[in-house]
């Protein structure tokens, strides 16, 4: 006996890959570069050791759940500058909740958003396609019914609400929202945040933007949620300027620290109050030496742009290397490529075996459409978190093992 929804979600795609790969390896002496996930390896900023590892009576402790009020008071002075925003619009008390990461964060935020029904229907959860895989799973388990907009080149890699069916948006309940995107690395631009902020007030349902990439970007700084809802202003909502909002932003990518497990949810006051029950019921909270490492975090930006810097001469080389090969653009952010190879099973199959260079198939990360095609099955996605060496000698094998299959210069 077990809940039967589990069954009808995937492997999750590491597992995917590893069924994929079995046992094979990559030739002898070729030693392997793990680009398959999107984990930061540049190193984390030291000032935050002490503060892990000085207070140990602080382990000791069941954390104050929503934190200590420096954390939050860190964070709103990190969104007020990060945004531009005008002193005093985000209240540390009511729009901040703190979460163990954002992936559970983003689980949740179906929990929290999904009632039984929506006009008498089930609800439905709008979704990108390809996606972050927590956003099927949190809809699935809360009871919603996912809807997959296409986020391929034909609009942009973003997905557009806009052509959702009335029918469907009258049974709306979430909509996730991911800019930069993963595996994409497509930006929304302040329009497309508008629309979607205007239409979740429209038709009352919560709108929920995964920003965890907004500080790795090497051309313009992209928009986010919060300057849409600040153009906006409270209009005829006459309420909270972030209403019908949430807004995800961690530390894992930002300040390379994913095994930190530290993020923050902000937005409608009324739902951030919900998902602190929700998570006084069923979250992990986070340990309080890591909190007051995080609110030292979000009030440095010197580490970020070096970060970003580490991250700017990668993309530099690897485009240059790749030359527009397999579709290779810069994205507006994140630290991936999405290299369209034709085949993106056989692709990673060949990689690991041929060149030692682990790669997502970008099939696992996309839902197949109603006729079978699948938007990601053509897209191998690289993590760039390596250092500059590693990605030239990456580059430089996957061009020698993909371009012999498809041609000297590749599937452009
Ligand atoms: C799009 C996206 N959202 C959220 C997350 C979760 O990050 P974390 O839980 O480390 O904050 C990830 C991690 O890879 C991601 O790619």
């Amino acid at each position: 006996m077990h809940n039967d929804v589990l069954d009808t979600l995937t492997d999750y795609p590491f597992d995917r890959l590893r069924s994929l790969l079995g046992d094979s390896t990559p030739p002898d002496g070729c030693a392997p570069i793990h680009m398959q996930i999107g984990e930061p390896k540049h190193p984390p900023p030291g000032f935050i050791e002490p503060l892990l590892t000085q207070n140990m009576s602080e382990w000791g402790k069941y954390p104050p759940p929503n934190g200590p009020d420096d954390l939050r008071a860190a964070i709103a002075d990190w969104l007020t500058s990060r945004y531009d925003l005008p002193p005093g619009m985000v209240d540390p008390a009511r729009h901040i909740a703190i979460v163990s990461g954002t992936r559970e964060a983003l689980f949740m935020a179906a929990l929290l958003a999904i009632p039984n029904a929506k006009n008498g229907a089930r609800p439905a959860v709008l979704m990108p396609n390809p996606f972050y895989q927590v956003y099927v799973g949190g809809a699935a388990l809360a009871g919603g019914e996912a809807i997959y907009l296409p986020a391929g080149p034909e609009t942009g890699f973003q997905p557009d609400f806009t052509a959702v069916r009335d029918a469907d948006l009258d049974r709306t309940a979430l909509a996730y929202l991911n800019t930069p995107a993963n595996p994409q690395g497509s930006v929304a631009s302040l329009d497309r945040l508008k629309a979607a902020v205007t239409l979740a007030r429209e038709r009352d349902f919560v709108l929920a933007v995964d920003e965890c990439y907004s500080e790795i970007y090497t051309g313009d700084k992209p928009p986010g949620l919060f300057d849409a809802c600040q153009e906006l202003g409270n209009g005829e909502n006459g309420g909270d300027p972030f209403k019908n909002t949430l807004v995800f932003h961690s530390l894992s990518k930002r300040s390379n620290v994913p095994g930190l497990r530290s993020g923050f949810v902000a937005g409608d006051p009324d739902l951030i109050r919900l998902l602190l029950r929700l998570r006084q019921y069923g979250g992990a909270q986070v340990p309080l030496p890591v909190m007051n490492a995080s609110a030292a975090l979000w009030r440095d930006e010197t580490h970020v742009v070096a970060s970003r810097d580490l991250y700017r001469q990668k993309f530099d080389l690897a485009l240059d290397m790749l030359d527009g090969a397999f579709g290779a653009t810069r994205p507006g952010g994140g630290f991936y490529l999405w290299l369209d190879v034709g085949d993106s099973e056989a692709a990673a199959h060949k990689l690991w075996t041929e060149a030692g260079l682990r790669v997502l198939p970008g099939a696992y990360l996309a839902r197949d459409n109603d006729d079978g095609s699948n938007p990601g099955a053509a897209y191998i996605r690289l993590a760039l978190v390596h250092d500059l060496e590693t990605t030239r000698e990456a580059m430089t094998r996957l061009l020698g093992t993909l371009a012999s299959q498809n041609g000297p210069s590749g599937r452009t």
